[in-house]
C-alpha cells in the first residue's frame, strides 16, 4: 500500500528513553525493551513489529490483556493508552536465518560469524516492536549479552559496564549508553571476534576523541587508509562548517555481507568491507578513493543526518544529498577539483540522467512511495547532491556558510524538512527558497540555446530555454531556477573576455554582453553549474576551441563528452575531434597524467545507450563505439609508444602525481593494445609481474582479458591463486571475467556455480551480475535474461532490496529496439508471476508500466 506525503501526521507518542537487553543464543535472539513514553497528539500508540515474536508486554508494570491490543499488519496498536506510560516487551527473532541484512542478522559462516545490524530505513522494527520512524527520538541504553566466541560486544555511544553473566560461565556481556537523542534507524549493535585498529582525535572543542576501526585480524594492516581518512574528515568539517564530533568515541566496523556502501549508526558505522579495506596491493586506486569518500561521507552524517534528522522518509535527500555534496567537497580537497567534479558528474549523467529519462523517474522529494528502500537513488543521493551544489554557488562561499550555520544553530536535535533547510539557508537571500522546485519535480532539463553577435552594436546576446519532460503521474512542469555558468572567449587570443552567472528561470530569456568587441565563443554550463542536458547549437569547432582554451579541466573534459556524442549518437565526422586530441594529449599527459587519462574517456556503452531514447540496438551501439575506440587509437598510434615509456612503472607512491600516471598507463595500455601495437601484449604481461600495486597489477589482467592476449588464463589463474584469501581481490576476479568485453552467457553461468560463488554475499554476487550488465549485447539476449532474471527471482525472498536493486538496472527495456523490446518484456512479465516481496513488485509495477 502507498504512502503519501501528504498524509504525514505527527506520532501521537514520543519515547523519551529506550532500554534494550538483547541476549544472542544459538538459534535465536530474545530482545527486552522498556520504552519510556510520552502522549503528544490523540489517537492509539502504535508500534511497528515484522518477523518479530511476541513472548511478554506489561503496562506500567501490569501485564497487558490481549483485548487492550491487537497486533496486525505489521502494527502492535495501543487504544486508549494513558498519557504518560511504560511499556516492557519481550520478543523472539532469528538473526541466524535473517538473510535479507536487514535488522539484526548473522555474517560469515562456519566458524567465522558475527552479529551485525542494519536499521535504516525501517531495520529496527525487525528487533522488536517499536514506533520505527525518523521523527522519533530517544535516549538509547543498550545491553548485550553473548557467547564469549564473540569478544566484541559493541552498541552506539559510551561502554558503561562490562561483565560476565552470573550463573552462565561461557557468556558475557557489555552495557552502552548513547546520550544523544536519535530515532531507531540510528540504532546499532555488533557482537563479533575483531581486532582493533585505534587512533585519537582531539576536536577543535577540545574534546578528546577515540577512534576504532574495527575488522578481522587479518584485515587490520588495510585499516589505515580508512583511519586517516576519519582523522581528515573530522578536521575537514571543523574547518569547513565549523562541526566538531561529539562523542568520546567514533566506531567503524568492518563486514563482508552488506547492502550498501556503509551506514552512519551514531557513533558506530557498519560498513562493507568494500569500502573500509584498503592497501595497495590489494585495492585499486579508484577503490582506495571511493573507501576515503565514504569514510567522510558517513562521518559528515554525524551533523547531517544524525544531529538532524528526518522527519519522515520522503525528506531522505535532506540528508543524503546535502551529505553527499559535502563528501564531493572533501574529495576535491584531496585530489584534483577538476578530476573529482569530471568523476561525479560522469557518475550522474551515466545513472541519475537515466534514472530521469526512464519509468523509475521520481522527484529528489518523492511523494509517495511502497517500500522507501526503493528510493535510495542516483536521484536522491546524486541528484541531491546538484541542487545543494546549486544553492552553494547561488549563493556565494560566505553566505551559503552563514546559511549552514543557521541551520545548524535552528534544527540541532530536531527532525526536519527540506522546506525547513531551504529556510535557513536563505537568510541572506530569499530567492533560494525558490528552489524548492527542483525538490518537486522529477526529470532533467533540457538546457537549449544560440547566441547572436551585432558587430555594430558590439553586443552578444544569448537566448536560453529550458524545457523538462511532463513525467505521467506527475504535475506538468514548471520553469526552474538554472544558475549557468558562462565565460566567453575571444576567438583571436583564446583568453576570456567576460564571465558571468546567468540566471535563468523562466522557459525562455535572453541575456546580452555589451562590448563585445568580436564574435566570441560562449563556453556554457561551466563545472556543470546545473544537472541539466545541454543543447547549444555549437560547430564542432568551437567546441574543439574551448578544449584547447578552457582554463577549467572540467570544461574541457565537458567539450570532449559533447564531440564523442556528436560522434557516435549524431553521426558527426571524428575528424575535429581526433585532431583536438592530438593536439592536446601530448603535453597534457606530462602536466597533467589524470585529466589526460579523463579526456581519453570514450562512454561506456551503458552510458550511450541513456541517452537513447528509443530502437536502442545494443549491436550497433557499440559497433559504433568500437570503430571510435579504434579510431582514436589509430590516429594517435605513434603516442602510445611514447606516452608507455614516459611511464615505467615506479615504486608505490599515493600521491596525486602517482595515481595519475598509473590512470593514463592503464588508458594507454588499452589503447595500444586496440591500436594493434605488437609489443603492447608483451607490456601488459610485464606491468603485471613487475607490479607495486593492485592498479597496475588489475589494470594489466584486465587488460589482457578484454584484447584476450596470449597466456591471459594462466595470469587468470595466477590472480587467483595470489589472492586466494582476500574476498574482495577475488571480487575483481569474478568482475573482470563477468564484465569481459567477449564474455558469453556459459561464461556467467560457470561463474555463477562455482564453489566460491556465495548466494549471501551481495559483492560477490554483484562482482558477477552487476558486472554482466556491462555487456548489454550480451545481457539483452534472451539467455542473458535468463540469467539476469533468475537471480532477481532467487533473491526476491532471499534478501528483497538486492533484488529490487537489481531489477532496476533493466529499467530501459522499453528502449530496446525490436524484437528485443518484446523478448525482454516477455521476460520482465514472466518474472512478475515469480516473485513475491513488495520491493521487487513495486519495481517492477513501475518498470513494465513503462511502454515507451
Ligand atoms: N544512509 C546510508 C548512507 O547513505 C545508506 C543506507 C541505506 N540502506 C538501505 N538498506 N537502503 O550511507
Ligand atoms: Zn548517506
Amino acid at each position: 500500500s502507498k504512502i503519501n506525503l501528504k498524509d504525514y501526521k505527527k506520532p501521537s507518542f514520543d519515547v523519551e528513553t529506550v532500554d534494550l537487553d538483547i541476549k544472542l543464543f544459538a538459534g535465536y535472539a530474545l530482545v527486552d525493551s522498556k520504552l519510556v513514553m510520552q502522549r503528544q497528539a490523540a489517537g492509539d500508540l502504535v508500534l511497528n513489529g515484522e518477523d518479530v515474536e511476541l513472548m511478554a508486554i506489561t503496562l506500567d508494570g501490569e501485564t497487558l490483556a490481549t483485548e487492550r491490543y491487537k497486533q496486525a499488519d505489521g502494527k502492535l496498536i495501543i487504544s486508549d493508552a494513558p498519557d504518560t506510560l511504560t511499556l516492557e516487551l519481550q520478543v523472539r527473532i532469528h538473526p541466524q536465518t535473517n538473510t535479507a541484512l536487514e535488522g539484526l542478522y548473522m555474517a560469515g559462516s562456519g566458524s567465522d560469524t558475527m552479529f551485525v545490524t542494519q536499521c535504516e530505513p525501517e531495520g529496527f522494527r525487525k528487533i522488536t516492536f517499536y514506533p520505527d520512524r525518523p521523527d522519533v527520538l530517544a535516549i538509547f541504553t543498550t545491553r548485550l549479552e553473548a557467547d564469549k566466541r564473540y569478544p566484541t560486544l559493541l552498541s552506539n555511544g559510551n561502554l558503561v559496564e562490562e561483565g560476565d553473566v552470573t550463573d552462565a560461565p561461557d557468556r558475557h556481556y557489555a552495557i552502552w549508553h548513547d546520550p544523544t537523542n536519535k530515532p531507531s534507524y540510528l540504532f546499532a549493535c555488533v557482537a563479533a571476534d575483531l581486532d582493533v585498529l585505534t587512533d585519537y582525535h582531539t576536536t577543535s572543542e577540545g574534546r578528546e576523541v577515540t577512534l576504532e576501526v574495527f575488522a578481522k585480524s587479518t584485515d587490520i594492516d588495510k585499516c589505515h587508509v580508512g583511519m586517516q581518512a576519519l582523522k581528515d574528515s573530522m578536521v575537514w568539517d571543523e574547518v569547513n562548517y565549523g562541526r566538531a564530533y561529539d562523542l568520546d568515541r567514533y566506531m567503524i566496523v568492518a563486514v563482508s555481507q552488506f547492502n550498501m556502501g556503509a551506514m552512519e549508526n551514531k557513533g558506530l558505522n557498519i560498513f562493507n568491507t568494500a569500502c573500509v579495506l584498503s592497501s595497495p596491493e590489494t585495492t585499486t586506486d579508484a577503490r582506495s578513493f571511493n573507501v576515503k569518500a565514504v569514510i567522510a561521507h558517513e562521518y559528515f552524517h554525524n551533523w547531517t543526518g544524525n544531529r538532524i534528522t528526518c522527519r519522515d522518509w520522503f525528506q531522505l535527500c535532506l540528508k543524503e544529498g546535502l551529505t553527499v555534496f559535502r563528501d564531493q567537497s572533501f574529495s576535491a580537497d584531496q585530489q584534483s577539483s577538476a578530476v573529482q567534479r569530471i568523476d561525479d558528474v560522469a557518475t550522474l549523467r551515466a545513472h541519475q540522467f537515466a534514472e530521469d529519462a526512464g519509468p523509475l523517474a521520481h522527484p529528489v522529494r518523492p511523494e509517495s512511495f511502497v517500500e522507501i528502500n526503493n528510493f535510495y537513488t542516483t536521484t536522491i543521493y546524486e541528484k541531491g547532491a546538484e541542487i545543494v551544489r546549486m544553492l552553494a554557488n547561488t549563493l556565494g562561499p560566505d553566505n551559503f556558510r552563514r546559511g549552514t550555520d543557521e541551520y545548524f544553530r535552528r534544527y540541532d536535535g530536531q527532525a526536519v524538512t527540506v522546506e525547513d533547510f531551504l529556510s535557513a539557508l536563505s537568510i541572506t537571500d530569499s530567492k533560494i527558497e525558490e528552489f524548492i522546485a527542483w525538490y518537486r519535480q522529477p526529470g532533467t532539463p533540457i538546457l537549449s540555446g544560440h547566441q547572436h553577435y551585432d558587430s555594430a552594436t558590439q553586443t552578444l546576446t544569448i537566448t536560453l530555454s529550458q524545457q523538462t519532460r511532463h513525467v505521467a503521474g506527475f504535475d506538468a512542469p514548471i520553469p526552474l531556477p538554472i544558475p549557468v555558468a558562462t565565460a566567453l572567449f575571444d576567438k583571436a587570443t583564446g583568453t576570456i573576455i567576460a564571465e558571468r552567472m546567468l540566471m535563468l528561470d523562466q522557459a525562455q530569456q535572453t541575456f546580452s554582453f555589451d562590448n563585445v568587441s568580436s564574435e566570441p565563443v560562449v563556453s556554457l554550463l561551466r563545472d556543470f553549474s546545473a544537472p541539466v542536458q545541454l543543447n547549444y547549437d555549437y560547430q564542432d569547432e568551437d567546441l574543439a576551441f574551448l578544449l584547447t582554451h578552457e582554463t577549467n579541466g572540467f570544461n574541457r573534459w565537458q567539450v570532449t563528452q559533447m564531440l564523442v556524442n556528436r560522434i557516435l549518437l549524431q553521426s558527426n565526422d571524428s575528424k575535429v575531434y581526433l585532431q583536438a586530441l592530438a593536439k592536446t594529449l601530448p603535453t597534457l599527459a606530462v602536466t597533467d597524467p589524470m585529466l589526460a587519462a579523463r579526456l581519453l574517456d570514450i562512454p561506456s556503452a551503458q552510458e550511450l545507450a541513456s541517452a537513447i531514447h528509443q530502437n536502442y540496438d545494443p549491436v550497433l551501439i557499440k559497433q559504433q563505439r568500437d570503430r571510435l575506440y579504434s579510431q582514436v587509437a589509430e590516429s594517435l598510434k605513434d603516442q602510445w609508444t611514447i606516452l608507455y615509456n614516459q611511464l615505467p612503472l615506479e615504486v608505490y607512491s599515493d600521491s596525486p602525481e602517482a595515481l595519475g600516471k598509473r590512470a593514463l598507463r592503464n588508458v594507454v595500455l588499452d589503447m595500444a593494445l586496440t591500436a594493434g601495437i605488437s609489443e603492447a601484449g608483451k607490456w601488459a604481461q610485464q606491468q603485471y609481474d613487475n607490479a607495486s600495486c593492485m592498479t597496475e597489477r588489475f589494470g594489466a589482467l584486465k587488460a589482457m582479458v578484454n584484447y584476450q592476449v596470449t597466456g591471459s588464463d594462466d595470469y587468470l589463474a595466477d590472480f587467483y591463486q595470489r589472492f586466494q584469501d582476500d574476498e574482495l581481490v577475488i571480487d575483481l576476479w569474478f568482475s573482470v571475467q563477468a564484465s569481459a568485453e567477449h564474455v558469453t552467457t556459459d561464461d556467467i553461468q560457470t561463474l555463477l556455480e562455482r564453489d566460491d560463488f556465495d548466494w549471501n554475499t551481495p559483492n560477490r554476487i554483484r562482482s558477477v551480475i552487476s558486472a554482466f550488465t556491462a555487456q548489454p549485447t550480451v545481457l539483452w539476449t534472451p539467455e542473458g535474461l535468463d540469467i539476469y532474471t533468475s537471480v532477481i527471482k532467487k533473491m526476491d525472498e532471499a534478501n528483497p532490496v538486492l533484488a529490487s536493486r537489481l531489477l532496476q538496472v533493466l529499467a530501459r527495456w522499453y528502449t530496446l529496439v525490436e524484437p528485443r523490446r518484446h523478448m525482454a518484456q516477455d521476460h520482465l512479465n514472466a518474472l512478475q508471476q515469480q516473485v513475491s516481496s513488495k520491493h521487487v513488485l513495486e519495481s517492477l509495477a513501475s518498470v513494465l508500466g513503462a511502454m515507451g
